[in-house]
């Protein structure tokens, strides 16, 4: 069953974050780092989250977001001296990782698409629960979440040699829009328009 996420399924979506974006610098930091982004994306009217629950464990979940940057500032304004904290912990421990928090502050200027805001952030599916669909099924929620809103260019990141998330954003007629270079892998943005005849929803 696809429903929204809540507060207490944070937890078990910070796991499923951890175990499986691995190639993320998020993941590189500590879990309340990630708990409050998330729960901080919960709580704010800029995020869309859902989760795939089965027989009370959740095996997937997506986030996105209408706004990126009035997102993350407005996690910032209620939160920043915990995500401060997480941040200097992982680079005191990990000081090589100072590069990557610099190249976070220049994520919004090197994914911006002038008339593109909103984006989807994360999704993850357990092992046993991939290749059946579910994924296509949280997009799906999610874009037509978006279309309700009156949203209907929404945009995704992608790491290059990501296959899997590639067929399925074309399997939704995502287009490439253009690549760049971030945390020092080759990166990829997609693009969705919803508008007029949009199949999918
Ligand atoms: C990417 C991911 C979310 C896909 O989830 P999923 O539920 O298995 O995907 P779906 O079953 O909805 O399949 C979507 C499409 O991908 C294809 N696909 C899924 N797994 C595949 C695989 N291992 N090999 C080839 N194609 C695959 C499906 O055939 C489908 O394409 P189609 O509609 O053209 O047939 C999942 O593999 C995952 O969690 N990966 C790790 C985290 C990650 O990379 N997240 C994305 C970061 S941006």
């Amino acid at each position: 069953m696809i429903r929204w996420m809540q507060k207490e399924d944070v937890h078990e979506v910070v796991t499923l974050y951890k175990n499986y974006m691995c190639g993320s610098f998020f993941a590189k930091l500590e879990e309340d780092f990630l708990t409050i982004i998330f729960e901080g994306l919960i709580g704010s009217s800029y995020g869309i989250s859902y989760v795939y629950k089965d027989g009370g464990k959740i095996s997937g979940f997506i986030m996105a977001t209408t706004d990126t940057k009035k997102l993350f500032n407005d996690i910032l304004k209620k939160r920043w001296w915990v995500l401060l904290r997480a941040v200097l912990v992982t680079l005191t421990r990990k000081p090589r990782h100072i590069s990557y928090v610099i190249e976070s502050f220049f994520y919004s200027k090197k994914t911006h698409l002038i008339d593109t805001r909103a984006e989807l952030l994360f999704i993850t599916i357990e092992l046993g629960y991939r290749e059946r669909n579910l994924s296509k099924e949280l997009v799906k929620t999610v874009l037509a979440q978006f279309h309700e809103r009156s949203i209907f260019k929404i945009k995704v990141t992608i790491q290059k040699g990501n296959y899997v998330v590639k067929k399925l954003l074309k399997s939704l007629e995502f287009n490439q829009v253009y690549s760049f270079s971030f945390y020092g892998k080759k990166s990829q943005i997609y693009e969705v328009d919803l508008a007029d005849d949009y199949k999918y929803i």
